[in-house]
Formats: structure tokens, C-alpha cells, sequence
């Protein structure tokens, strides 16, 4: 098929992958209500037109917590991704190095840490749940300051897996989960010849690196699963803020008075998300709750955002909701997905473009430029 528009790759990957796998990725929690509010929203925040302000080209490079971006994105932690393309991780993170933009490593990936940073050179950060294993915590750190990963994002908003019911209606879970799985392989043979037949048997690296046993999807669905504590509060992760020595960045918040918490923790930066819907249905779009999180921290906390970025233009609109970077998820799943390392870097290349042309109309020469100021009246009542 023809891959004009970065939504191009949402069709591309439902055709490659086995059902449970697409909608693993494309659903979210309940009735999905939050997942289409995030790009909603984005869609009505109104950008103002600017003429003849004599910008020139405009330049996409940013500094984002003290490293040099080629332009203010990062590729966002992703769950499994090694079931989607081959080595999937490694591929990813190959796209984002040559984009020049930072790479984010999830717990729960097929490649392990040290095979990312073996394959990939660019800027890599580690991802990690908070997870009752304490064990497996430390491990995960240190292996992740020891493979050169300085930037640690820590996820908060998953004290109790979502309830997703997509997956039980694809066969991602639920019963017969596994003859599904294998029937809808067989019928996807690309997809299946790429990944299940991949020179190592489909595992989860990072849980099998410290576990020391093979983990399938089964076995990761059970570790995860009952490591999950939602007894959790900020006290407990202050050992997390004395043990990393390098930047800490808390994703997965919304609200104004936890990102507060988050500052009094010691965090260097938060990630306003919902976890792209897949969380709390009925959560606010992270359009309409950034706003109010970079008035509580922003003089103090770098904030970065994602959930529902789906082109250049949305990423122009989060900046001018004052973000300073976006995280993409799905929208580069969806290519690599589709068509792998290459896929994901012509990804990026849209979304490079789309930033330009947009900033151009908005007569905006860098992304500092971008602030509240381009939001048209339509969009002031979010700010
Ligand atoms: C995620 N996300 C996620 N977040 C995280 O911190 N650790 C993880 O392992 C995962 N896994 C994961 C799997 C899949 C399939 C998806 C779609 C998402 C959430 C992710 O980092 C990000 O917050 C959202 O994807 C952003 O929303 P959009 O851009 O996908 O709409």
C-alpha cells in the first residue's frame, strides 16, 4: 500500500500483524472513551495563522534535559515491541539515533538492555514500572547505568493493569488465548516468518536476565501481573531518587498536585500521559492537563507529554500547550510494525516535515518559539 500520511501506518500494520497483536496495541482500557479524547482534543486546539513574519526556514534542534535533540521528540516505552518486527527494540532504537532524538527502552521488551545498547548508539533511556520486586528493580537499574542508559523513566500511572477488553476479544487473553494466537499467526505467514521465526525463540530479555528462565508471554503476563502493588505512595520511591544517580523523569501523570509531588521527590522532568487511554477510561485528554502541570512545574521540571500524537501539526500544538518534547507511541508502532527500522525513520521524516511546514505558518522559527502565544482564542480556555 501507498504510505503517504503518518496515519497511513496504522492500516499498514493491521494488515501485517495477527488481530491480537494490532489491537494489543491500537486499544485501550474500558470503552476506549480516553484513547479518542487524546487525539480529539488535540484536533480542536486551534493554532494562529501568522503571515509575513520573514522566519526563514525554521530549525527543529532543541536542548531537552541537557542533551542536544534533533527536534523535540523521544520515542516513547512500548511494551513487547520485539513481537511486532523482529528485534523490534533494536530497530527502534536504530530509527531514533539516526533521527538524533532519544530512544526509550520498555521493562517489558523481547530484546534485553544490553542487547539495545550493543545495537543501537543514539541516546537511550530505560523505562521502569513501579513493581514490588525490589530485586528485579535494582537489577534493571543497574544494568541499565551500566549499559549507558543515564536517563531513567519511571511509569506511575499502572498501579493495577487497565481493564482492556479488546485483548480478551482479539485473543491477546482469555480463554483460548493461546490456539487464537497461533491460528491468527498462521494466516499473517509475513508476519510470522519476520518475528516468530526469528533466529531466537520470542522471549521477554529483561525479565529472563533476571529471572534466568525463558519468559513467553504467558509467563511475563503472570510476572507482571502479580507484581503490580497498588500500596504504593511517593515515600516509597524516594530510595529510587537516592540509588539513580543520573536524570529521573516520572511518566504517567495528569494532575497538577502529583506533578508537585513529583518535583518534591527530586524528579528532573514528568511526562503528562494517560498511558494513550489504556489506563483510566474517563481520564482527561493530556491536551486539556498539560496546561496546568507546566503552570504548577514547569519554571522548575522539564515537561514532556504524550497520548494521542498523530502528525508534525500535534506535535507543534503540545508545544504551544507548553510542552518541551512529546513522547510518540503508537504512531511509531504502527510503522514498525509495518515495515521496521526504515518505516520508523520515514515516520520521523513526516513528522519532521509536517513540524516545519506548520511552524512556518505559525511564523515560528524554533521550537522555543512555540509557546502560548500560537494558540488561537479557540484554544485559550485549555491554558
Ligand atoms: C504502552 N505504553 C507503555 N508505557 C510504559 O511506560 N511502559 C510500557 O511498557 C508501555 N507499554 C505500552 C504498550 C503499548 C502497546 C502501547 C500502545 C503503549 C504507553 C506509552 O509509553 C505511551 O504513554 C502511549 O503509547 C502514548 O499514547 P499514544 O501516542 O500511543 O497515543
Amino acid at each position: 500500500m501507498i504510505i503517504s500520511a503518518p496515519s497511513d501506518y496504522r492500516e499498514a500494520a493491521r494488515r501485517r500483524l495477527p488481530r491480537f497483536l494490532f489491537d494489543y496495541i491500537d486499544g485501550g482500557a474500558v470503552t476506549e472513551s480516553t484513547l479518542r479524547n487524546n487525539a480529539g482534543a488535540l484536533q480542536t486546539i486551534a493554532l494562529r495563522q501568522r503571515v509575513l513574519q520573514g522566519v526563514g526556514a525554521p530549525t527543529l534542534e532543541t536542548d531537552i534535559l541537557g542533551s542536544p535533540w534533533a527536534m523535540p521528540i523521544a520515542l516513547a516505552p512500548v511494551g513487547a515491541t520485539g513481537m511486532y518486527a523482529r528485534r523490534g527494540e533494536v530497530q527502534a532504537a536504530r530509527a531514533a539515533a539516526d533521527a538524533g532524538i532519544p530512544y526509550t527502552l520498555s521493562t517489558v521488551s523481547v530484546c534485553s538492555i544490553e542487547e539495545v545498547a550493543r545495537g543501537a548508539k543514539g541516546e537511550l533511556w530505560s523505562q521502569l514500572y513501579v513493581l514490588k520486586d525490589r530485586g528485579f528493580m535494582n537489577n534493571a537499574l543497574e544494568r541499565a547505568w551500566a549499559a549507558g542508559m543515564k536517563t531513567l523513566v519511571f511509569t506511575v500511572d499502572m498501579p493495577v493493569p487497565g481493564s482492556r477488553y479488546r485483548d480478551r476479544h482479539s485473543g491477546m487473553s482469555g480463554p483460548g488465548a493461546t490456539v487464537r494466537q497461533y491460528l491468527q499467526a498462521v494466516t499473517h505467514p509475513s508476519w510470522a516468518l519476520d518475528v516468530g521465526l526469528a533466529g531466537r525463540p520470542l522471549s521477554f530479555g529483561n525479565i529472563e536476565a533476571y529471572t534466568g528462565r525463558r519468559m513467553t508471554m504467558n509467563d511475563y503476563m503472570g510476572f507482571i501481573g502479580s507484581n503490580f502493588d497498588p500500596s504504593i505512595a511517593w515515600h516509597d520511591l524516594e530510595w529510587i531518587r537516592d540509588s539513580w544517580k543520573g536524570k529521573l523523569i516520572i511518566k504517567g501523570l495528569l494532575d497538577p498536585e502529583d506533578a508537585r509531588d513529583a518535583k518534591r521527590l527530586g524528579a528532573d522532568g514528568v511526562i503528562v500521559s494517560n498511558h494513550g487511554g489504556r489506563q483510566l477510561d474517563g481520564a482527561i485528554p493530556t491536551a486539556a492537563a498539560l496546561p496546568g502541570v507546566v503552570d504548577a512545574v514547569g519554571d522548575d521540571l522539564t515537561v514532556l507529554v504524550d497520548s494521542g500524537v498523530r502528525s508534525g501539526v500535534d506535535v507543534v500544538r503540545m508545544l504551544a500547550l507548553g510542552a518541551k518534547g512529546v513522547l510518540l507511541g503508537r504512531a511509531y508502532v504502527y510503522a514498525l510494525a509495518a515495515g521496521g527500522q526504515r518505516a520508523v525513520s520515514h515516520l520521523l521524516n513526516l513528522f519532521a516535515a509536517d513540524m516545519k511546514v506548520t511552524m512556518t505558518l505559525i511564523g515560528a522559527k524554533t521550537p522555543a518559539d512555540i509557546t502560548r502565544d500560537a494558540l488561537d482564542c479557540a484554544a485559550k480556555h485549555l491554558s
